[in-house]
């Protein structure tokens, strides 16, 4: 029987989650969920809508339900991309401009709630990879992986500035580096679910790791935790 994981990475701004994501699970032929992109989306919608989240706001579960979000898989760039309301907003949610209130909006506990249990409904399969910040500590605290990302601020931000590029947008090192330390500060200082490494997360650093280095640590951690459950569920059986 061929037994199935879910791994968590999880870790701060711009280190390389989601590209390492997306590798560690091509390569064991699983699923890749990107959390982040389901916040950033419901930011697009904060922001399209106009919708003032600095005040409590009373119609919040009416507003979530006129969200809808779903991944598409784009068979041309052998990639999955994001659907805000049926429409394809995998380049606009990674703008500068949504990365700028991500994070005061992805505080809000109804919406944390509301991603949450989409993200534990895209996981119930098992073989997946998700990234994020609350993925090992909260939604999938039974996670048999759990990797906590970490690097530098300085090639964290020239990464992100590389990717922006590559998008055609410009953002100059300070404006990045400013957003990835604002970014930090309140994901691991809010209320709900912020982020901190799970006690059973295996921390990676990979300031001075090739691609290649950090997508080997996590694989091979990924295989020895497949054979322990397969020889678990063998002996069950
Ligand atoms: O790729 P990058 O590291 O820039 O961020 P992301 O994974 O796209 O996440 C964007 C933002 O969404 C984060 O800064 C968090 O504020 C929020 N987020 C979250 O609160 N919980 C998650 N599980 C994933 C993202």
């Amino acid at each position: 029987m061929d037994a199935k994981i879910i791994i968590a990475i999880d870790g701060y701004a711009a280190c390389g989650k989601s590209t390492t994501a997306k590798m560690v699970a091509q390569h064991l032929h699983y699923n890749y969920i990107d959390s982040g992109a389901m916040y950033r989306a419901v930011t697009l919608f904060f922001i399209q809508q106009k919708i003032n989240y600095q005040q409590e706001i009373p119609q919040i579960e009416e507003i979530l339900s006129q969200i809808n979000i779903h991944f598409g898989y784009n068979a041309a760039l052998q990639k999955s991309e994001t659907f805000l309301n049926e429409v394809n907003v995998e380049n606009e949610i990674r703008k500068m401009y949504v990365s700028e209130q991500v994070s005061p909006i992805s505080a809000i506990p109804a919406i944390r709630k509301a991603m949450v249990t989409q993200q534990q409904k895209l996981g119930q399969a098992k073989g997946i990879v998700m990234d994020g910040r609350d993925i090992g500590t909260h939604v999938f605290p039974e996670a048999e992986l759990k990797i906590f990302m970490t690097a530098d601020m300085h090639i964290r931000a020239l990464r992100r500035q590389k990717e922006l590029e590559e998008r055609k947008e410009i953002g100059t090192l300070e404006q990045i580096i400013k957003n990835l330390e604002e970014r930090d500060y309140q994901d691991t200082h809010r209320k709900e679910n912020p982020l901190k490494q799970a006690q059973d997360a295996y921390l990676l650093d990979n300031t001075q790791l090739s691609f290649e280095e950090q997508c080997q640590f996590i694989l091979q951690l990924a295989e020895e935790k497949i054979r322990q459950k397969q020889q678990l569920s063998y002996i069950q059986n």
